[in-house]
């Protein structure tokens, strides 16, 4: 029986509307959660999911709702006979990790725990996690292949995807009826190519592509390089960017494989298998979009590692999907949405269908 209602945990977040434009294309009936810790929206409902709509023409059901709240959690699957769970909703800043472990361990762990305890009393096993290459830690070889070794992890987000995945495997153990794919992400950026939607966190940036468009765009004055001594090419820190619309159609193509194998758990890399420096995207954004990014040296950003890219071999083989968007389509689609909301999504909402229910 082909899937046909999925959940999409974080759903309003960059990744979950960007792989919700995707899940309505392919059509699939979405229902989507977010408790807008780091995605903008309130109870009436996404302005994200809302410029989804817009894109795609078709409908989400969505509801603030924050899994650490498992009655609410519970009406929804109470309420809709869902096939599927894509799982995004998570903490995910690096650094605001390693101040505080303890919400990001309640938050991302137990939020899981709840999700899973409850699609288990509805008798739903079918499950998307995003998970994330910082789960290998400080690469032994590259490229990087699914069967590295996890574990040896330099920041609290990194261990909260990697307990989060040990725990799939002993449930998937435990219990055959489970069917769960992990997606390992490497760097995720760009935006929709309509430019409506595209990354807006909350909190502060962390990452270097939104910063780079900051310094663009001239809200930022110099773009700071965390460490030119490295052992790569130019010294700076080489990693795998995705685009993100290669990434969410990495979860269709999860979720085709889902519905037409029992394969109980197994991980997959989203990447290019490209390493780009971080010298190497400035100049690519800087001819792309034409504007300046003057740079500032500064020492390693704690908790880095050198060099990081994808094996995406086994997804190819597997999932059938292969990242097909190049680094000037990274940087052409990020510099359009950025340039067309420079302040992020409206802090108002529209009135639309996709108004939320909140739980
Ligand atoms: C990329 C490179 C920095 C900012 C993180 C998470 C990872 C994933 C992606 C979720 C590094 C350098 C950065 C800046 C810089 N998230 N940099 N100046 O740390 O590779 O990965 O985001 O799954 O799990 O760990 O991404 O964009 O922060 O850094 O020089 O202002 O850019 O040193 O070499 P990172 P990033």
């Amino acid at each position: 029986m082909p899937f046909k209602t999925v959940l999409v945990t974080g759903g309003a977040g960059y990744i979950g509307s960007h792989c919700v434009v995707e899940l309505l294309e392919a059509g699939y009936e979405v229902i989507a959660l977010d408790n807008f810790v780091n995605a903008v929206g309130n109870a009436e409902g996404s302005p994200a999911l809302q410029r989804v709509e817009q894109i795609t023409g078709k409908k989400v059901t969505f509801y603030q709702c924050d899994l650490l709240h498992k009655e609410a959690l519970e009406d929804i699957f109470d309420k809709h006979t869902i096939d599927c769970v894509i799982h995004f909703a998570a903490l995910k800043a690096v650094g605001e990790s390693m101040q505080q472990p303890l919400m990001y361990y309640q938050n991302n762990l137990l939020g899981m725990l709840n999700l899973l305890e409850i699609m288990r009393r509805h008798n739903c096993f079918q499950l998307v996690f995003s998970s994330s290459c910082t789960v290998y830690g400080e690469p032994e070889s590259l490229p990087i292949t699914e069967t590295h070794p996890t574990g040896t992890i330099t920041n609290v987000y990194g261990r909260t995807k990697y307990f989060i995945e040990e725990m799939l495997k002993d449930l998937s153990a435990a219990d055959n009826a489970w069917n769960i794919i992990a997606l390992r992400y490497f760097n995720p950026v760009g935006a929709h190519q309509s430019g409506l939607i595209g990354e807006d966190p909350t909190k502060e940036f962390t990452n270097l592509m939104p910063f780079m468009a900051q310094v663009a765009l001239g809200k930022k004055p110099v773009l700071t390089v965390f460490g030119d001594d490295y052992a790569t090419e130019d010294g700076t820190g080489v990693r795998d960017y995705i685009h993100v619309m290669d990434l969410a159609s990495g979860h269709v193509a999860a979720l085709n494989l889902l519905n037409s194998k029992h394969l109980r758990i197994k991980a997959f890399n989203l990447g290019t298998g490209k390493g780009v420096s971080v010298r190497q995207l400035v100049g690519v954004f800087e001819r792309v979009t034409g504007a300046k990014v003057p740079l500032k040296m500064e020492g390693r950003r704690i908790g880095d590692i050198c060099a990081m890219w994808a094996d995406p071999g086994l997804a190819k083989e597997e999932l059938n999907w292969s990242a097909k968007f190049t680094l000037e389509d990274m940087c052409a689609d990020f510099w359009r949405w950025q340039t067309m909301n420079p302040d992020g999504y409206p802090k108002k909402l529209k009135h639309s269908s996709c108004n939320g229910h909140s739980k």
